[in-house]
C-alpha cells in the first residue's frame, strides 16, 4: 500500500525504522504532477531498495520572482489525492496512460509523499552552491535556480536518509550538479541517473506540457526533432559544434520557438565543447509562448 506522510518529523522515524528492518530505502524527489517520466524513476527506485519514497513539493527557493512559481502545474491540494488526479490531467496532455497503469505501478511497495512547506519560509539563510556547474546551461538564465534545488535536495536527504536517490536526465545539470554535491559533502546515497522519457512524437514529457497551447505543444516538437538529428549528423562524422548549435536554433526559431540555450558541453564536467572528441551532450531550452522547456541528448561517439 501507499503512505502518505506530511510532517518531518514523521517522515524520518518511518525512514528509520524501515531501514532498520533491512532491504534499503530509495528516494524520488519531485514537485508533483507527475507524468510517466516520474513514474519510471519510481520504478527504478522499486528495484533498488526495498522501500521507495516519493517526495512531493513545488520548492519556492528554486524559483526567482519573476518565473512560474504561481503557475507551476500542482496537485499539492491533498496529496493523496495527488495520485488518482494521474488520471485526469488537462486534455492538452496527450492521453498515453491510464489511471490504472500508474496506480499499479506503485503496488507492492510502500510509496509516500512528504510535502514540507517549511522549508525556505521565515528566518532561511542556508544555501548550498555547487560553484562551478551551476554557472552554464539553465544557471545563465536562472541565477538561484540551483542553490534552490541542491538546498531543497540536501534538506529531503537530511529528512528521508536514502540509501539511493533517482532522478532524471531530463534535467541533465541538475544530475551532475546532485552528483557533484553528494560527492562534496560525502551524503552516503548512490545517485542514478535515467534516460528521459518522450511522448511519442519525442516530446520530453515534462509537468509544463500541459501549460502548451496545441500550436505551442506542435512548435515544441521542434527541439526534439532537431536534437535528434544533430545527434545523426555527429554518428555520420560532423564534429564541429557551431553548425551543429545553428542548424537547432534555426529550427527552434524557425518553428515560432525563443531559444534561451543551444549549448553542447561534456558530459562530465559540462564543460562547452568546440569540436566533438569525448562523449557530450546537446542540452537546449527554449520558450514557446509563456513556457520554457527544456531537453538533451547525450551524444557518445
Ligand atoms: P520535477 O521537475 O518534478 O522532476 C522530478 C524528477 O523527475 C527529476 O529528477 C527530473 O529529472 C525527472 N523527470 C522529469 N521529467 C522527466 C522525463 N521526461 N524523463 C525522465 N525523468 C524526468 O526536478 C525537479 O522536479 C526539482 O528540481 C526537484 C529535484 C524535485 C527539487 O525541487
Amino acid at each position: 500500500g501507499m503512505a502518505v506522510i506530511r510532517d518531518k518529523g514523521e517522515m524520518r522515524s518511518w525512514s528509520r525504522s524501515r531501514r532498520k528492518a533491512g532491504g534499503g530505502l530509495a528516494l524520488v524527489p519531485t514537485m508533483g504532477y507527475l507524468h510517466r517520466g516520474h513514474l519510471s524513476l519510481v520504478e527504478e527506485a522499486k528495484k533498488r531498495a526495498q522501500f521507495a519514497v516519493v517526495s512531493i513539493y513545488v520548492n519556492p527557493g528554486q524559483f526567482a520572482p519573476t518565473e512560474d512559481l504561481d503557475s507551476y502545474p500542482s496537485d499539492l491540494q491533498g496529496t493523496s489525492v495527488g495520485w488518482r488526479r494521474w488520471g485526469s490531467m488537462p486534455s492538452s496532455a496527450p492521453p498515453t496512460f491510464t489511471t490504472m497503469g500508474k496506480a499499479a505501478a506503485l503496488e507492492g511497495k510502500l510509496v509516500s509523499c512528504v510535502e514540507d512547506r517549511g522549508g525556505e519560509g521565515a528566518g532561511h539563510e542556508t544555501w548550498i552552491r555547487v560553484e562551478r556547474l551551476e554557472k552554464g546551461l539553465c544557471g545563465s538564465s536562472r541565477p538561484v535556480f540551483f542553490r534552490g534545488v541542491a538546498t531543497v535536495v540536501a534538506k529531503l536527504f537530511n529528512i528521508v536518509e536514502p540509501d539511493v536517490v533517482v532522478f532524471g536526465k531530463k534535467d541533465y545539470q541538475q544530475w551532475r550538479i546532485i552528483r557533484r554535491m553528494v560527492r562534496d559533502l560525502d551524503f552516503a546515497i548512490d545517485v542514478v541517473g535515467l534516460e528521459v522519457v518522450r511522448e511519442i512524437d519525442g516530446l520530453a514529457m515534462s509537468s509544463r506540457n500541459v501549460l502548451l497551447s496545441p500550436t505551442e505543444r506542435q512548435q515544441a516538437l521542434s527541439i526534439s526533432e532537431s536534437l535528434l538529428k544533430a545527434k545523426v549528423a555527429v554518428e555520420n562524422g560532423e564534429t564541429s559544434c557551431e553548425g551543429l548549435k545553428a542548424s537547432v536554433t534555426w529550427s527552434i526559431t524557425q518553428a515560432g520557438g525563443r531559444v534561451d540555450y543551444a549549448e553542447i558541453v561534456d558530459q562530465e564536467n559540462l564543460g562547452v565543447v568546440k569540436r566533438i572528441r569525448s562523449p557530450v551532450v546537446f542540452c537546449v531550452a527554449a520558450w514557446f509562448g509563456k513556457v520554457r522547456l527544456i531537453d538533451n541528448v547525450e551524444i557518445s561517439l
